[in-house]
């Protein structure tokens, strides 16, 4: 049985519905099951709750030998730590008291750097806690996913402004989270892996803030400016917005490794571009575009 963490995000969602007919048994965990998609409902179980709770995990780890993990970064959380590692010692627990044997999870770039980088750091922590329950790992380290990007859909349109705290010449790998998922699917339904690893998800090429701008200008038709917005900036709109003082600045320290270096550290393969083929033009047209004339 696989179970589903997550299963109306981004990610989880195209997880979900890529193994929905594998054949396999799949639970999924929800906090509001009535939200979950009508072709899903009579074809999975389902878990009312968090999977931040123990009672939660204890439930629905039984009987199960694989787990899709993904935890979602509460921004209200007091720090980093607390949104990913403590959101995922309940989990960790029940990995070893019920024997789940493999475990594929959404992780971050960034192993070996050597500042604090808030996100990255929590996110890397919980996947040594992870490594440490004795479950075959894989941690799908993802560079920034191209879906940031849709959270200023409505700036983009009513606008034709962008705002990010990074150059906007600085390239940086970027992948989709159709790829992630689809690689998520592949180890899912894998029983032959062991041990612990990491699978870097680097998108098909660096890319620019002022390249993707172009791309997004010419596939909307519309022309679309990039603004550098300061560190301080991004700080006080995410306590506006409702995220802890810690978060806030787990988000700072993220960015700023990130404009520093951090997404670098890893070389893309063959491998590491055959896993995340979708460019940033392909993903404008098939996710952007239509999003923004919904
Ligand atoms: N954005 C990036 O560039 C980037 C880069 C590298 C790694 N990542 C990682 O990718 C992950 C985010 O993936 P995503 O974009 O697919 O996530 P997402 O779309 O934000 O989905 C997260 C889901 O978690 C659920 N959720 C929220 N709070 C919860 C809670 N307290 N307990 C249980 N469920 C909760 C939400 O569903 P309900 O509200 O319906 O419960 C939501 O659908 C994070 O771990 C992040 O660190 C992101």
């Amino acid at each position: 049985m696989i179970v589903v963490t997550a299963p109306m995000g981004n990610i989880g969602s195209q997880v979900l519905v890529n193994i929905l007919d594998s054949g396999e048994r799949i639970r999924v965990i929800a906090r509001d099951p009535s939200k979950l998609p009508a072709r899903v409902l009579g074809r999975v179980e389902v878990i009312e709750g968090s999977h931040s709770e123990a009672a939660v995990v204890a439930k629905a780890f039984e009987g199960a030998d694989r787990v899709f993990w993904l935890v979602p970064g509460d921004p209200r959380a007091p720090s980093a730590e607390a949104a990913y590692v403590d959101f995922a010692r309940p989990a960790c627990e029940a990995f070893k008291i019920l024997g789940v044997k493999q475990v594929v999870g959404i992780s971050a770039l960034g192993r070996g750097w050597p500042e604090d980088a808030g996100h990255v750091t929590g996110t890397l922590k919980m996947d040594d806690l992870i490594a440490s329950t004795g479950v075959s790992y894989r941690a799908l380290a993802c560079a920034s996913l191209m879906e940031n990007v849709l959270r200023q859909a409505a700036l983009i349109r009513d606008h034709g402004a962008f705002y990010w705290p990074t150059p906007g010449n600085l390239k940086e790998p970027a992948c989709a989270t159709r790829d992630v998922a689809a690689v998520a699917v592949r180890l899912l339904l894998d029983p032959s892996w062991t041990g612990v690893d990491i699978v870097p998800m680097l998108g098909p090429e660096d890319i620019s803030f002022d390249e993707m701008m172009t791309i997004i200008s010419d596939v909307i038709g519309k022309p679309v400016q990039y603004h550098l917005m300061s560190m301080d900036d991004l700080k006080a709109m995410m306590i506006q917005r409702g995220a802890s003082e810690g978060m806030a600045q787990a988000m700072v320290n993220m960015m700023t490794a990130k404009n520093e270096g951090m997404d670098h550290l890893v070389e893309r393969t063959a491998s590491s571009s055959s896993d995340t083929p979708t460019s940033f033009r392909q993903w404008c047209e098939d996710v952007l575009k239509p999003a923004m004339s919904a």
